[in-house]
């Protein structure tokens, strides 16, 4: 890249035909707004037909055209169909957005509980959705990804990752998981598809979302008393909005962060620097 590209070109995302899994959720569902604003065509991927109905609607008038597909982020033939369809209309595919994850009720270790209640079934059902939820995808877009020489994938992480965080056992070690495929895969793809093929990952800090609203606010909005914990090792004291993940997203999305693989941003209002102390 030229010292004199023009700054805008940097960041223009105008045509870029971007994947977003998870696209009927709170975080990626705006991300993947946030895109189409941008003029990107973005393709959203979520499993209940009527949320991505909704999620499509939200974006009429937006620059940016949008796609929907019902899919499971574990089925392998399902996103391949996606794939070959995407590609069919548009060319092919410049980008994917691992945002599919959660937990579930059944992976957690509650204050009433011990290690020793751990159900393994649900762990490893949230093993699978945030692990093979991030691997599968990416398995079936890098065969685009390397016939074009050219691919970016942004892989969602947490704070879960790297800190221990109570409860969360299967969802941390997933989310660990996610850190070191994302650097292995930077690797894999700048070593066998070249340099235009890159991998990174942001990790959003706590931001109120269906998965984990209750856990974080009661009723009347005030913080339950893990939502406070959460702040006071919140160095900004508050939690995180939606839109303040799009500008890492932007970036790793494009030319802006040509010369960057292998990268999980922390969005995280200072959570991941901060011990407490
Ligand atoms: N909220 C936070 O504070 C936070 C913090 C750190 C990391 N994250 C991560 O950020 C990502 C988005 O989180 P969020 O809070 O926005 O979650 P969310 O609102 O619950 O959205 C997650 C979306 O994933 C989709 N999904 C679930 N299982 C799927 C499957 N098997 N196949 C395809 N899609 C599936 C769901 O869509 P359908 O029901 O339509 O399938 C849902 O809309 C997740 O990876 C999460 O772990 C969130």
């Amino acid at each position: 890249m030229s010292t004199t590209t023009p700054q805008h070109s940097l960041f223009d995302l105008n045509g870029r035909v971007i994947v977003v899994t998870g696209a009927t959720g709170v975080l990626a569902g705006s991300a993947a707004r946030y895109l189409a604003a941008q003029g990107a065509r973005v393709v959203f991927l979520g499993r209940d037909q009527a949320k991505l109905d909704r999620a499509l609607a939200d974006t009429k008038g937006l620059p940016g055209e949008t796609a929907g597909f019902s899919c499971d982020v574990l089925d392998r033939a399902g996103l391949e169909r996606v794939r070959d369809a995407v590609v069919a209309r548009w060319g092919r595919v410049d980008a994917l957005v691992n945002a599919a994850g959660g937990n579930q009720p059944g992976a957690v270790i509650t204050p009433d509980k011990t290690f020793l209640d751990l159900d393994l079934s649900a762990y490893r059902q949230v093993l699978g959705l945030n692990l093979d939820g991030t691997v599968v995808p990416s398995l079936v877009f890098a065969q685009a990804f390397a016939a074009q020489k050219r691919g970016n994938i942004v892989n969602f992480s947490s704070m879960a990752a790297t800190q221990a965080i109570t409860r969360v056992v299967g969802y941390s070690n997933a989310k660990a998981a996610v850190d070191n495929f994302t650097r292995w895969l930077a690797v894999e793809f700048a070593h066998k598809f070249g340099a235009g093929c890159r991998v990174n990952a942001v990790a959003p800090g706590f931001f109120v979302a269906d998965q984990n609203r209750r856990l974080l606010l009661n009723e009347d909005g005030t913080p339950t008393a893990r939502g406070q914990s959460v702040l006071t090792k919140t160095p900004f004291k508050r939690f995180g909005e939606t839109a303040e993940l799009h500008g890492a997203l932007h970036f790793l999305l494009s030319d802006a962060s040509a010369f960057v693989t292998g990268t999980v941003i922390p969005v995280d209002g200072g959570f991941s620097c901060y011990t407490g102390v």
